[in-house]
């Protein structure tokens, strides 16, 4: 038995979900599952463990996230094994160990869960993180590549998140690797100024160059020649047909030629939605087209696309929304009603901010000091409304009254 008395703690960048935090939680995946489901969508789950050699086939030996991040280990039985980086790759596996590619037709999951990628922790971004994601097979039509995108702006646009949408095409095994040659020649003649991860990535996978986070790096970039510019006839088209659909729906998106992802797997439409409130971690979601992944996992070759949401990112996001738009105070009109208004704070605590004052007063002297707080909602509760079992509210944006039920309150 040990005697140390030390308290044991949650390791660095991983998180207990408790609380206001897990109501969240639940909530999310209970209303963006039934949005997948609503698009045809059916629920995997795959291992957190799986073999290491499954994540370098398909993320990519040259990714930070194979390179440098993985939770990775020999297990009892001699297995080389690592906890999940990302979901897609358990997916593609599935699929092919179920010869699902031989038997043809299209397949469309949905999946959450705990991912691993041990970072340097920051805001937004943790060492076990959660992701909700979706990933469809056999489908090459780029309708699905708006549908993608119309999916998870339906889950953002029901929580409420303002976003921004960068789209990017990675061309295919035809034009890629011309451009890559261009990129390479352009990039080999400053590549001493090159900061010492870029000067690696020329060799490795030189579009990684283009998202690179240095300044310097950045500003030697400007001239670099871009993807957009050297896509092949059906990569073009295709990119042109899918703005063109977003266009006639309405999204917003931003063209960025240096959006290349962390993962080796994309080809063609590759995007991120990113929110400028919450800090250097921007990106909410990531996704995009995988075309040959089923072929790098021993498959027959199949179309493929997904993106995965950042749970915690969102939920930061969904929380600042809430605390923005509500901050709820309750008076009482007299000293009888107090424990009721005392039980009524704790629970709409859970899900807004709210401040309770203790003393009774009037409605006027009440109105005064919740405008001094800040809070725009006031609700009031005396002797009357408790035996009536309602509460007084109004709104002080709208100027909005109610009587509102207690129990739906
Ligand atoms: P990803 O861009 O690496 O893509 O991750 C998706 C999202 O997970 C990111 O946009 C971000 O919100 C969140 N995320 C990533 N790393 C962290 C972290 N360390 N802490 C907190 N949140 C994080 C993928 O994983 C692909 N599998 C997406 C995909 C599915 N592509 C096709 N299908």
């Amino acid at each position: 038995m040990l005697n140390s008395t030390k308290t044991i703690q949650s390791l660095r960048g991983m998180k207990d979900i408790v609380g206001s935090d897990s109501e969240l939680f639940t909530y999310f995946i209970e209303n963006s599952s039934k949005i997948a489901q609503k698009y045809g969508f059916s629920y995997i789950e795959t291992p957190l463990l799986e073999e290491t050699a499954l994540f370098k086939r398909s993320v990519g030996e040259s990714s930070d996230i194979v390179n440098k991040e993985m939770y990775q280990f020999i297990d009892k039985g001699q297995n080389d094994v690592c906890l999940r980086p990302e979901g897609t790759a358990g997916v593609v596996r599935h699929f092919v160990e179920k010869k699902l590619d031989r038997a043809g037709g299209t397949y469309k999951w949905y999946y959450y869960g705990p991912m691993f990628r041990y970072e340097r922790p920051q805001k937004g971004r943790l060492r076990e993180f959660h992701q909700f994601g979706c990933e469809v097979f056999g489908i090459a039509n780029v309708y699905e590549d708006a549908n993608i995108i119309m999916l998870i702006k339906e889950i953002l646009d029901y929580f409420g998140i303002g976003f921004t949408l960068k789209l990017n095409s990675l061309g295919c095994k035809d034009c890629m690797p011309q451009y890559k040659n261009n990129l390479v020649n352009h990039l080999n003649s400053f590549k001493s100024e090159l900061c010492e991860d870029c000067n690696r990535r020329v060799d490795t996978n030189p579009i990684r160059v283009l998202d690179c986070k240095n300044e310097k790096c950045q500003t030697l970039l400007k001239d670099a020649p871009k993807i957009t510019n050297s896509l092949c006839k059906s990569c073009d088209s295709d990119f042109e047909k899918l703005k063109e659909i977003l266009d006639f729906n309405k999204v917003n998106y931003e063209i960025d030629s240096n959006l290349v992802r962390g993962l080796d797997y994309y080809n063609k439409t590759a995007f991120e939605f990113v929110s400028n409130e919450i800090g250097a971690q921007s990106a909410i979601a990531g996704g995009g087209r995988y075309d040959r992944l089923v072929e790098y996992l021993g498959g027959k070759s199949t179309a493929g696309i997904g993106f995965a949401i950042g749970i915690e990112r969102l939920l930061e996001l969904v929380k600042m929304n809430k605390e923005q738009k509500e901050f709820l105070y309750i008076g009482v009109l007299d000293e009888i009603s107090l424990n009721k208004a005392f039980e009524i704070a704790i629970k709409k605590r859970k899900t807004t901010k709210t401040y309770l004052e203790y003393t009774p007063r009037g409605f006027a002297k009440h109105f005064g000091i919740a405008e001094k707080l800040g809070c725009n909602i006031v609700s009031l509760i005396g002797e009357k409304e408790l035996g009536n079992g309602i509460i007084y509210t109004k709104n002080l944006n709208t100027k909005e009254e109610n009587n509102i039920i207690l129990e739906d309150f």
